[in-house]
């Protein structure tokens, strides 16, 4: 019998597939249950590597359901949550902000109450790890970082529910003693990243010579971090955190949007054997995003003296190996592509 069973939630999207890949593969003495909705965003294409793991079990179901997550802990003994599942694209957020009430404030809502009465009826509990965004902290002008004393400021619907979420995560540790753990982490890139995110979707666009849309003038900044090593910080913070602590995960990797899409040009003009400079003339300047945050940046201090995390990978490393991802796995990108994405591409894309 496993010696722990850890309820994932999220796990077949981006970074819950990283997180569920490494739990699965690094303990094989947990139980791993992915719950997933399987939005537009959930593949299990993205675990097709692990699925038979004996294990691993993947369970599809809606975290907005009460009555479900009610049944599920009284099937399964969780020892832990990881909780991932969202909605987690700024511009859905602005043309439907409804549905990130719903999945991330009403569904995280209701994993902390299934926790709780998991805890109450006396079960062995660990943690309930909340996986949240530096987005959260609102925006920043060209100086300073986000640390973990930064006053709450979102400015998107997106972050507005994720900001609300983490406050009821810390209300019910501090209300009901439920034992928590967040992390607010920056921007994540790497394989696996549905293409309606910045890196993904003009990889695929400059692959099929499409307009790379840049909002604005391209000068906000974000801070970039390879997916697996978000995996890794998050394996630290659910073994070694404390429990009502909160923090920090980034790469101290700074971009200007339009030089972080001169990058990808520049790598994917040889990688296809096109002339220097090809990518760039697909560079379109676009409407602005509406409240665009200007500039993320964290201060990761206290992962990396507390809990002994850094990064392993150097930018250059990580974008070569996802630029190659995303070249190699040309059945992914054309199955993510098809059917409601172009919908969505069209909405968004043709204001
Ligand atoms: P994603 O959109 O790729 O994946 C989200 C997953 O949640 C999908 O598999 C989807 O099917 C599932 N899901 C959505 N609604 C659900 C519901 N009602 N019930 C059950 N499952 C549901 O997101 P991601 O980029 O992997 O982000 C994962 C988490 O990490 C999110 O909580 C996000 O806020 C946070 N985060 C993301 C980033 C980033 O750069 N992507 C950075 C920091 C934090
Ligand atoms: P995104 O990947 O959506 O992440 P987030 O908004 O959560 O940071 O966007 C990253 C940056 O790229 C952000 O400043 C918005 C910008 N962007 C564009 O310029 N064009 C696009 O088509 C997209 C999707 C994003």
């Amino acid at each position: 019998m496993a010696a722990k069973t850890i309820l994932i939630t999220g796990g077949a999207g981006f970074i819950g597939s990283h997180v569920v890949r490494l739990f699965v593969q690094k303990y094989s003495d947990y139980q791993i249950v992915n719950l997933d909705n399987l939005t537009y965003a959930g593949n299990l294409g993205n675990l097709s590597d692990i699925e038979s793991s004996p294990n691993y079990t993947f369970l599809k179901g809606d975290i907005t359901d009460q009555s479900f997550l009610q049944q599920l802990f009284a099937t399964y003994q969780f020892h832990g949550v990881i909780h991932l599942a969202a909605e987690s694209h700024v511009d859905r957020s602005i043309s439907s902000p409804m549905e990130f009430v719903l999945t991330n404030v009403v569904g995280t809502v209701n994993l902390l109450n299934a926790a709780k009465e998991h805890v109450k009826s006396g079960k062995p509990f660990d943690r309930f790890y909340h996986v949240s965004t530096d987005e959260v902290y609102g925006s920043l002008h060209d100086d300073g970082f986000f640390t973990e004393e930064t006053a709450y400021d979102p400015q998107s619907p997106y972050s507005a529910s994720k900001a609300s979420s983490d406050h009821f995560v810390r209300a019910y540790h501090n209300t009901y003693k439920l034992p928590v753990v967040i992390s607010n982490c920056s921007n994540n890139y790497g394989p696996n990243q549905f293409p309606e995110k910045l890196i993904p979707l003009f990889i695929n666009n400059i692959k099929h010579k499409k307009p790379l849309p840049v909002y604005g003038k391209g000068e906000n900044i974000r801070d970039w971090l390879y997916v697996v090593d978000h995996a890794r910080a998050i394996d630290v913070v659910y073994h070694k955190g404390a429990l009502g602590e909160t923090y920090n995960i980034g790469g101290h990797n700074e971009w200007t949007n339009i030089a972080l899409i001169k990058v990808l040009c520049k790598i994917m003009d040889v990688k296809l054997g096109q002339s220097p400079g090809s990518s760039e003339q697909l560079i379109s300047y676009v409407t602005d995003r509406a409240g665009h945050d200007f500039r993320y940046a964290i201060d990761a201090t206290k992962i990396q003296n507390e809990l002994g995390w850094t990064p392993s990978l150097q930018f250059e490393e990580g974008i070569e190996k996802t630029i190659n991802w995303y070249l190699e796995n040309e059945c992914w990108l054309t199955q993510v592509t098809s059917g409601a994405y172009l919908n969505y591409y069209k909405q968004q894309y043709s204001k």
